[in-house]
Protein backbone atom coordinates (compact mmCIF):
# COMPACT_ATOMS: atom_id res chain seq x y z
CA UNK A 1 0.00 0.00 0.00
CA UNK A 2 1.61 3.11 -0.87
CA UNK A 3 0.76 6.74 -0.61
CA UNK A 4 -0.44 9.29 -3.62
CA UNK A 5 -2.13 11.78 -1.70
CA UNK A 6 -3.86 12.15 1.91
CA UNK A 7 -6.33 8.78 2.29
CA UNK A 8 -5.73 7.92 -1.13
CA UNK A 9 -3.50 4.89 -1.95
CA UNK A 10 -2.19 2.54 -4.71
CA UNK A 11 -3.20 -0.99 -3.44
CA UNK A 12 -1.94 -2.78 -6.97
CA UNK A 13 0.57 -5.60 -7.03
CA UNK A 14 3.87 -5.27 -9.60
CA UNK A 15 4.10 -8.37 -12.31
CA UNK A 16 8.13 -8.00 -12.89
CA UNK A 17 8.19 -11.43 -14.36
CA UNK A 18 5.03 -11.29 -17.12
CA UNK A 19 6.11 -11.35 -20.36
CA UNK A 20 3.19 -12.24 -22.40
CA UNK A 21 -0.43 -9.74 -22.04
CA UNK A 22 -3.45 -11.88 -23.29
CA UNK A 23 -1.40 -14.77 -24.89
CA UNK A 24 -0.34 -11.86 -27.54
CA UNK A 25 1.17 -9.00 -26.54
CA UNK A 26 5.19 -9.32 -25.38
CA UNK A 27 5.42 -7.86 -22.30
CA UNK A 28 9.79 -6.76 -22.00
CA UNK A 29 9.17 -4.59 -19.74
CA UNK A 30 6.90 -6.90 -17.35
CA UNK A 31 3.47 -5.02 -16.22
CA UNK A 32 1.41 -3.96 -12.92
CA UNK A 33 -2.04 -4.67 -11.96
CA UNK A 34 -2.96 -0.98 -10.39
CA UNK A 35 -5.81 -0.91 -7.86
CA UNK A 36 -6.20 2.55 -5.94
CA UNK A 37 -8.31 3.24 -2.47
CA UNK A 38 -9.64 5.92 -1.01
CA UNK A 39 -11.26 6.69 2.06
CA UNK A 40 -13.60 9.14 2.67
CA UNK A 41 -15.48 10.11 5.43
CA UNK A 42 -18.12 8.02 5.90
CA UNK A 43 -17.17 5.24 2.98
CA UNK A 44 -14.41 3.98 1.29
CA UNK A 45 -13.98 3.16 -2.39
CA UNK A 46 -11.63 0.44 -4.22
CA UNK A 47 -10.78 1.42 -7.75
CA UNK A 48 -10.46 -1.39 -9.52
CA UNK A 49 -11.15 -2.57 -13.28
CA UNK A 50 -13.05 -5.53 -15.21
CA UNK A 51 -9.61 -6.69 -16.40
CA UNK A 52 -10.85 -11.04 -15.87
CA UNK A 53 -7.69 -12.18 -14.28
CA UNK A 54 -7.35 -9.24 -11.70
CA UNK A 55 -11.10 -9.09 -11.14
CA UNK A 56 -11.61 -12.25 -9.29
CA UNK A 57 -9.83 -9.91 -6.59
CA UNK A 58 -13.50 -8.31 -6.70
CA UNK A 59 -15.32 -11.70 -5.80
CA UNK A 60 -13.04 -12.04 -2.83
CA UNK A 61 -13.96 -8.50 -1.69
CA UNK A 62 -17.19 -9.09 -2.20
CA UNK A 63 -17.18 -12.73 -0.43
CA UNK A 64 -15.05 -10.63 2.60
CA UNK A 65 -17.47 -7.41 2.80
CA UNK A 66 -21.36 -8.56 2.01
CA UNK A 67 -22.28 -5.11 2.32
CA UNK A 68 -19.48 -3.43 -0.26
CA UNK A 69 -21.30 -2.80 -3.96
CA UNK A 70 -20.22 -2.59 -7.02
CA UNK A 71 -20.68 1.31 -8.81
CA UNK A 72 -20.06 0.64 -12.43
CA UNK A 73 -22.22 1.85 -15.77
CA UNK A 74 -24.66 -0.83 -16.94
CA UNK A 75 -22.42 -1.85 -20.11
CA UNK A 76 -19.80 -2.91 -17.23
CA UNK A 77 -22.53 -4.17 -14.61
CA UNK A 78 -23.67 -6.74 -17.62
CA UNK A 79 -19.77 -7.86 -18.20
CA UNK A 80 -19.37 -8.53 -14.67
CA UNK A 81 -22.16 -10.91 -14.77
CA UNK A 82 -20.95 -12.41 -17.90
CA UNK A 83 -17.39 -12.46 -17.22
CA UNK A 84 -17.24 -13.27 -13.11
CA UNK A 85 -20.74 -14.38 -12.85
CA UNK A 86 -21.40 -11.49 -9.99
CA UNK A 87 -25.22 -11.58 -8.72
CA UNK A 88 -27.23 -8.78 -9.74
CA UNK A 89 -28.07 -7.16 -6.77
CA UNK A 90 -24.31 -6.44 -5.95
CA UNK A 91 -24.28 -3.51 -8.06
CA UNK A 92 -25.11 0.60 -8.25
CA UNK A 93 -25.05 1.54 -11.88
CA UNK A 94 -23.84 5.02 -12.94
CA UNK A 95 -24.41 7.44 -15.24
CA UNK A 96 -22.18 9.52 -17.06
CA UNK A 97 -20.93 12.64 -14.68
CA UNK A 98 -22.95 10.85 -11.92
CA UNK A 99 -21.12 12.27 -8.57
CA UNK A 100 -21.19 9.73 -5.37
CA UNK A 101 -19.95 11.32 -2.34
CA UNK A 102 -17.89 9.37 0.47
CA UNK A 103 -18.27 11.91 2.69
CA UNK A 104 -15.65 14.46 2.35
CA UNK A 105 -14.25 13.04 -1.14
CA UNK A 106 -16.44 13.02 -4.00
CA UNK A 107 -16.25 10.87 -6.93
CA UNK A 108 -17.27 11.65 -10.69
CA UNK A 109 -17.62 8.95 -13.08
CA UNK A 110 -17.03 9.94 -16.61
CA UNK A 111 -17.33 7.47 -19.50
CA UNK A 112 -14.46 7.35 -21.95
CA UNK A 113 -15.88 4.44 -23.87
CA UNK A 114 -13.46 2.28 -25.84
CA UNK A 115 -10.41 2.87 -24.29
CA UNK A 116 -10.26 0.19 -24.53
CA UNK A 117 -13.00 -1.56 -23.96
CA UNK A 118 -16.88 -0.54 -24.83
CA UNK A 119 -18.20 -0.04 -21.00
CA UNK A 120 -14.35 1.64 -20.12
CA UNK A 121 -15.30 4.39 -17.47
CA UNK A 122 -12.79 7.18 -15.56
CA UNK A 123 -13.16 7.94 -11.95
CA UNK A 124 -12.30 11.66 -11.28
CA UNK A 125 -11.65 12.55 -7.35
CA UNK A 126 -12.75 15.57 -7.11
CA UNK A 127 -11.10 17.44 -4.02
CA UNK A 128 -7.62 15.56 -5.27
CA UNK A 129 -7.95 16.17 -8.86
CA UNK A 130 -7.01 12.93 -9.66
CA UNK A 131 -8.29 10.49 -12.41
CA UNK A 132 -8.09 7.54 -12.26
CA UNK A 133 -8.27 6.49 -15.84
CA UNK A 134 -8.49 2.40 -16.32
CA UNK A 135 -6.23 1.55 -19.25
CA UNK A 136 -6.74 5.58 -20.73
CA UNK A 137 -2.83 6.54 -20.53
CA UNK A 138 -1.69 3.29 -19.20
CA UNK A 139 1.92 1.60 -19.68
CA UNK A 140 3.23 -1.71 -19.56
CA UNK A 141 6.09 -1.29 -17.18
CA UNK A 142 7.07 -2.87 -14.03
CA UNK A 143 8.60 -0.21 -11.90
CA UNK A 144 9.25 0.21 -8.13
CA UNK A 145 8.40 3.84 -9.11
CA UNK A 146 4.72 4.66 -7.39
CA UNK A 147 5.57 7.88 -9.99
CA UNK A 148 6.51 8.47 -13.26
CA UNK A 149 10.09 9.35 -12.55
CA UNK A 150 11.86 8.11 -16.03
CA UNK A 151 9.61 10.23 -19.02
CA UNK A 152 11.90 8.43 -21.79
CA UNK A 153 11.11 4.81 -20.21
CA UNK A 154 7.76 5.55 -19.48
CA UNK A 155 6.99 7.41 -22.71
CA UNK A 156 8.49 3.63 -25.17
CA UNK A 157 6.17 1.44 -22.83
CA UNK A 158 3.13 4.23 -23.04
CA UNK A 159 3.23 3.98 -26.64
CA UNK A 160 3.55 0.41 -26.53
CA UNK A 161 0.33 -0.12 -25.03
CA UNK A 162 -1.35 2.37 -26.71
CA UNK A 163 -0.01 0.83 -30.42
CA UNK A 164 -1.37 -2.80 -29.37
CA UNK A 165 -4.89 -1.72 -27.69
CA UNK A 166 -5.88 2.35 -28.24
CA UNK A 167 -4.84 2.73 -31.83
CA UNK A 168 -7.62 0.99 -33.59
CA UNK A 169 -9.76 3.31 -31.50
CA UNK A 170 -7.91 6.66 -32.67
CA UNK A 171 -11.43 8.51 -32.97
CA UNK A 172 -12.74 7.50 -29.48
CA UNK A 173 -9.07 8.44 -28.03
CA UNK A 174 -9.26 11.99 -29.38
CA UNK A 175 -13.00 11.97 -28.92
CA UNK A 176 -11.79 11.16 -24.83
CA UNK A 177 -9.15 13.73 -24.90
CA UNK A 178 -11.40 16.24 -25.81
CA UNK A 179 -14.03 15.69 -23.11
CA UNK A 180 -11.36 15.51 -20.25
CA UNK A 181 -10.11 18.69 -21.71
CA UNK A 182 -12.52 21.54 -19.03
CA UNK A 183 -11.08 19.15 -16.15
CA UNK A 184 -8.47 20.30 -13.67
CA UNK A 185 -6.02 16.82 -13.46
CA UNK A 186 -3.29 16.82 -11.50
CA UNK A 187 -2.62 13.38 -10.95
CA UNK A 188 -3.62 10.41 -13.70
CA UNK A 189 -4.04 7.28 -11.91
CA UNK A 190 -4.10 4.36 -14.49
CA UNK A 191 -5.17 0.65 -14.25
CA UNK A 192 -1.47 -0.39 -15.55
CA UNK A 193 1.68 1.57 -14.70
CA UNK A 194 2.91 4.08 -12.92
CA UNK A 195 0.87 6.87 -12.03
CA UNK A 196 1.65 10.41 -13.97
CA UNK A 197 2.16 13.23 -11.56
CA UNK A 198 3.18 15.70 -15.07
CA UNK A 199 -0.23 14.74 -16.81
CA UNK A 200 0.41 16.84 -19.68
CA UNK A 201 3.68 14.54 -20.60
CA UNK A 202 1.12 11.45 -21.31
CA UNK A 203 -1.71 13.62 -22.82
CA UNK A 204 0.11 15.33 -24.69
CA UNK A 205 2.05 12.13 -26.39
CA UNK A 206 -1.20 10.76 -26.83
CA UNK A 207 -2.51 13.96 -28.72
CA UNK A 208 0.34 13.17 -30.97
CA UNK A 209 0.09 9.41 -31.62
CA UNK A 210 -4.16 9.80 -31.81
CA UNK A 211 -3.73 12.81 -34.43
CA UNK A 212 -3.40 12.76 -38.22
CA UNK A 213 -0.14 13.65 -38.04
CA UNK A 214 2.47 10.97 -39.87
CA UNK A 215 6.21 10.95 -40.04
CA UNK A 216 7.98 10.83 -42.85
CA UNK A 217 8.83 6.76 -42.19
CA UNK A 218 8.80 3.69 -43.82
CA UNK A 219 8.23 0.62 -42.06
CA UNK A 220 9.64 -2.86 -43.68
CA UNK A 221 8.45 -5.76 -42.04
CA UNK A 222 9.78 -8.66 -43.58
CA UNK A 223 10.45 -12.31 -43.92
CA UNK A 224 13.26 -14.14 -46.34
CA UNK A 225 14.00 -17.77 -46.14
CA UNK A 226 16.89 -17.98 -48.14
CA UNK A 227 17.89 -14.73 -48.81
CA UNK A 228 16.37 -13.39 -52.06
CA UNK A 229 13.35 -11.29 -50.25
CA UNK A 230 16.71 -9.85 -47.82
CA UNK A 231 18.73 -8.97 -50.27
CA UNK A 232 15.74 -6.70 -52.08
CA UNK A 233 15.35 -5.12 -48.08
CA UNK A 234 18.47 -4.58 -47.81
CA UNK A 235 19.05 -2.90 -51.12
CA UNK A 236 16.06 -0.81 -50.69
CA UNK A 237 16.34 0.36 -47.09
CA UNK A 238 19.43 1.64 -48.25
CA UNK A 239 17.53 3.54 -51.29
CA UNK A 240 15.52 5.23 -48.86
CA UNK A 241 17.88 6.00 -46.14
CA UNK A 242 19.58 7.73 -49.62
CA UNK A 243 16.60 9.41 -49.62
CA UNK A 244 16.36 11.39 -46.55
CA UNK A 245 13.53 8.56 -45.01
CA UNK A 246 13.58 7.36 -41.89
CA UNK A 247 13.25 3.19 -42.12
CA UNK A 248 12.44 0.92 -39.55
CA UNK A 249 13.05 -2.81 -40.24
CA UNK A 250 11.62 -5.47 -38.58
CA UNK A 251 12.76 -9.63 -39.58
CA UNK A 252 9.62 -11.09 -38.45
CA UNK A 253 10.19 -14.82 -37.60
CA UNK A 254 12.00 -13.39 -34.63
CA UNK A 255 11.00 -9.45 -33.87
CA UNK A 256 8.68 -8.72 -31.12
CA UNK A 257 5.70 -7.49 -32.66
CA UNK A 258 4.66 -4.77 -29.99
CA UNK A 259 8.01 -2.89 -31.81
CA UNK A 260 6.24 -3.36 -35.09
CA UNK A 261 3.17 -1.90 -33.65
CA UNK A 262 4.73 1.16 -31.79
CA UNK A 263 6.37 1.88 -35.17
CA UNK A 264 3.10 1.80 -36.83
CA UNK A 265 1.52 4.82 -34.59
CA UNK A 266 2.78 7.29 -36.90
CA UNK A 267 4.86 6.15 -39.68
CA UNK A 268 4.04 7.36 -43.27
CA UNK A 269 4.42 4.07 -44.95
CA UNK A 270 4.65 0.65 -45.09
CA UNK A 271 6.15 -2.03 -47.47
CA UNK A 272 5.87 -5.44 -46.48
CA UNK A 273 8.37 -8.05 -47.74
CA UNK A 274 7.30 -12.02 -48.32
CA UNK A 275 8.68 -15.11 -50.73
CA UNK A 276 5.79 -16.73 -52.24
CA UNK A 277 4.78 -19.78 -50.14
CA UNK A 278 2.32 -22.41 -51.27
CA UNK A 279 1.15 -19.67 -53.93
CA UNK A 280 0.74 -17.22 -50.95
CA UNK A 281 2.55 -14.91 -48.68
CA UNK A 282 4.92 -16.38 -46.12
CA UNK A 283 2.43 -16.60 -43.10
CA UNK A 284 4.60 -14.63 -40.76
CA UNK A 285 4.05 -11.96 -43.86
CA UNK A 286 0.59 -12.90 -43.36
CA UNK A 287 0.30 -12.23 -39.82
CA UNK A 288 1.92 -8.62 -39.87
CA UNK A 289 -0.33 -8.19 -42.46
CA UNK A 290 -3.45 -9.00 -40.67
CA UNK A 291 -2.10 -7.41 -37.43
CA UNK A 292 -1.92 -4.05 -39.15
CA UNK A 293 -5.35 -4.74 -40.50
CA UNK A 294 -6.33 -5.36 -37.03
CA UNK A 295 -4.09 -2.26 -35.40
CA UNK A 296 -5.84 0.25 -38.11
CA UNK A 297 -2.83 2.39 -38.17
CA UNK A 298 -3.23 6.25 -39.97
CA UNK A 299 -0.45 4.79 -42.33
CA UNK A 300 -1.07 6.77 -45.98
CA UNK A 301 0.70 4.21 -48.21
CA UNK A 302 1.30 0.77 -48.59
CA UNK A 303 3.38 -1.54 -50.87
CA UNK A 304 5.09 -4.87 -51.04
CA UNK A 305 8.04 -6.60 -52.20
CA UNK A 306 8.85 -9.90 -52.66
CA UNK A 307 10.15 -13.29 -54.27
CA UNK A 308 8.90 -15.86 -56.38
CA UNK A 309 10.27 -19.14 -57.75
CA UNK A 310 7.44 -20.36 -60.14
CA UNK A 311 4.33 -18.57 -59.57
CA UNK A 312 1.46 -17.74 -57.46
CA UNK A 313 -0.85 -15.13 -55.76
CA UNK A 314 0.98 -13.85 -53.07
CA UNK A 315 0.69 -9.93 -53.79
CA UNK A 316 -3.63 -10.56 -54.07
CA UNK A 317 -3.46 -12.04 -50.93
CA UNK A 318 -1.80 -10.02 -49.08
CA UNK A 319 -3.65 -7.12 -50.01
CA UNK A 320 -6.73 -9.00 -49.22
CA UNK A 321 -5.77 -9.01 -45.59
CA UNK A 322 -5.87 -4.82 -45.46
CA UNK A 323 -9.48 -4.45 -46.34
CA UNK A 324 -9.23 -1.66 -43.01
CA UNK A 325 -6.24 0.32 -43.97
CA UNK A 326 -7.76 3.65 -45.76
CA UNK A 327 -3.97 3.72 -48.22
CA UNK A 328 -3.09 4.06 -51.35
CA UNK A 329 -1.09 0.59 -52.74
CA UNK A 330 2.40 2.09 -54.15
CA UNK A 331 3.65 0.03 -57.12
CA UNK A 332 4.59 -3.37 -55.87
CA UNK A 333 7.48 -4.94 -56.84
CA UNK A 334 7.74 -8.79 -57.12
CA UNK A 335 10.48 -10.64 -58.97
CA UNK A 336 11.91 -14.77 -59.33
CA UNK A 337 14.17 -15.39 -57.76
CA UNK A 338 17.36 -13.78 -56.49
CA UNK A 339 17.28 -9.89 -57.16
CA UNK A 340 19.20 -8.55 -60.41
CA UNK A 341 19.95 -5.26 -61.77
CA UNK A 342 16.61 -4.32 -63.50
CA UNK A 343 15.23 -5.78 -60.36
CA UNK A 344 17.12 -3.02 -58.46
CA UNK A 345 16.24 -0.57 -60.92
CA UNK A 346 12.60 -1.03 -59.79
CA UNK A 347 13.22 -1.29 -56.24
CA UNK A 348 14.78 2.70 -56.47
CA UNK A 349 11.82 3.68 -58.66
CA UNK A 350 9.43 2.23 -55.25
CA UNK A 351 11.90 4.50 -53.49
CA UNK A 352 11.50 7.31 -55.98
CA UNK A 353 7.35 7.20 -55.49
CA UNK A 354 7.44 6.74 -52.05
CA UNK A 355 9.66 10.19 -51.46
CA UNK A 356 7.33 12.02 -53.84
CA UNK A 357 4.48 10.54 -51.83
CA UNK A 358 5.70 12.00 -48.61
CA UNK A 359 6.67 15.02 -50.43
CA UNK A 360 3.10 15.76 -51.29
CA UNK A 361 2.02 14.83 -48.18
CA UNK A 362 4.98 17.68 -46.50
CA UNK A 363 6.37 15.19 -44.11
CA UNK A 364 9.95 15.56 -45.54
CA UNK A 365 12.34 17.67 -44.24
C1 LIG B 1 8.18 -24.11 -48.62
C2 LIG B 1 8.30 -23.32 -49.89
C3 LIG B 1 7.18 -23.11 -50.67
C4 LIG B 1 7.26 -22.38 -51.84
N1 LIG B 1 6.13 -22.17 -52.58
C5 LIG B 1 6.20 -21.43 -53.71
C6 LIG B 1 5.04 -21.19 -54.51
O1 LIG B 1 3.95 -21.64 -54.20
N2 LIG B 1 5.15 -20.42 -55.59
C7 LIG B 1 6.34 -19.89 -55.99
O2 LIG B 1 6.41 -19.18 -56.96
N3 LIG B 1 7.47 -20.11 -55.25
C8 LIG B 1 7.43 -20.86 -54.13
N4 LIG B 1 8.55 -21.09 -53.40
C9 LIG B 1 9.82 -20.54 -53.88
C10 LIG B 1 10.17 -19.22 -53.20
O3 LIG B 1 9.11 -18.32 -53.25
C11 LIG B 1 11.36 -18.59 -53.92
O4 LIG B 1 12.47 -19.48 -53.85
C12 LIG B 1 11.74 -17.25 -53.38
O5 LIG B 1 12.78 -16.69 -54.15
C13 LIG B 1 12.21 -17.38 -51.93
O6 LIG B 1 12.52 -16.11 -51.39
P1 LIG B 1 13.56 -16.02 -50.15
O7 LIG B 1 14.91 -16.39 -50.71
O8 LIG B 1 13.51 -14.60 -49.71
O9 LIG B 1 13.10 -16.98 -49.12
C14 LIG B 1 8.50 -21.85 -52.25
C15 LIG B 1 9.64 -22.08 -51.47
C16 LIG B 1 9.54 -22.80 -50.29
C17 LIG B 1 10.76 -23.02 -49.46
Amino acid sequence: MRKIKADVYAVGAIDWDARLFDRLIPLPDGTSYNSYLIKGSDKTALIDTVDPIKSSVLLDNLLMFPNAKVVTNPKCKQMLIDLLDISEDSFITVEDGETLSLGNKTLEFIYIPWVHWPETFGTYLKEDKILFSCDFFGAHLATSSLFVDDEATVYESAKRYYAEIMMPFRKQVNANIAKLDGKKIEIIAPSHGPVHNRPDFIIDAYKDWASDNVKNEVIIPYVSMHGSVAKMVSYFVDALIQRGITVKQFELATMDVGKLAIALVDAATVVIGSPTVLTGPHPCAAYAAFLANALRPKIKFASIIGSFGWGGKMVEQLTALMPNLKVEILEPVVIKGHPKENDFVALDKLADNILTKHKELGITK
